[in-house]
């Protein structure tokens, strides 16, 4: 007879302890006995990381290696299609399309042909990849000038106009002070297509009448 009611007080004691509770109103987070995967060691996209030194959340490439899915960059001229056409009238210039360089000065000029196909990559990876700080056409006044970021380059200006192809290649890769390098994120065959777009938004708003053959004026009118 003790034992039952030891047994009755105990459960007693856990029904008022676990329904006692029940309709109070509590600023502490409730007990959880399954978290699920409510929270996660995990890297958010465009965080900080507190476990990397750097603090850099999204990681680069580590030197030296290709990321799974990537083509390995191979010396110009070697056997893969994009590298042949590479070399196309660049035969002083081995390495361009992977490095922008012609010895030791930018290159200029698009190793790779200038197609619809080539615009519309380069347009899909801009958007992508610059637009938020370059802005859609260009003038460096993309969404994170709003939020009083400035000095973001702005394509129309001469200087930008004038710079080699190759030394936009080199920006895209390794970056340029307070712009880091996309060489991580975008291949290089897209490196060449997104400066081929630059080039397009440029055009699109420096480019004069006279920039065109005459079929194309008389086609204009
Ligand atoms: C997070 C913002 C940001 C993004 C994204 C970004 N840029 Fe920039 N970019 C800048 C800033 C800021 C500068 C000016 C750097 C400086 O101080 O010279 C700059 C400069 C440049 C320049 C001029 C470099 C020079 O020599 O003066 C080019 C060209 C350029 N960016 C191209 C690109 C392209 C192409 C992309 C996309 C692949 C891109 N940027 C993505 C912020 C950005």
């Amino acid at each position: 007879m003790k034992y039952f009611f030891l047994a009755f007080a105990a459960v007693v004691l856990a029904v008022v302890l676990i329904a006692g509770p029940r309709g109070y109103k509590s600023t502490n987070r409730p007990f959880e006995f399954f978290p699920d995967m409510d929270r996660q060691p995990k890297v958010k996209a465009q965080t900080e990381s507190v476990f990397f030194a750097d603090g850099i959340g999204p990681r680069q490439a580590v030197p030296g290696t290709v990321p799974l899915g990537w083509d390995i960059p191979a010396k110009a001229g070697g056997d893969k299609p994009e590298m042949q056409r590479a070399t196309n009238g660049y035969t002083a210039a081995p390495d361009y399309f992977n490095t922008g360089k012609m010895g030791d000065r930018w290159g200029d000029g698009l190793p790779v042909p200038a197609t619809a196909a080539l615009m519309k990559r380069g347009q899909d990876r801009y958007v992508i990849n610059c637009q938020i700080c370059h802005g859609a056409n260009g003038g460096g006044n993309g969404v994170t000038s709003k939020y009083g970021w400035v000095g973001i380059a702005n394509y129309h200006d001469q200087r930008i106009v004038d710079m080699a192809d190759g030394e936009i290649f080199n920006t895209i890769a390794n970056g340029k002070n307070t712009m880091y390098g996309y060489g991580g994120n975008i291949t290089v065959a897209d490196r060449w297509a997104i400066v081929a777009y630059v080039r397009a938004l440029q055009k699109a708003q420096l480019g004069r009448p006279s920039d065109l053959t005459p079929e194309q004026q008389a086609n204009l009118k």
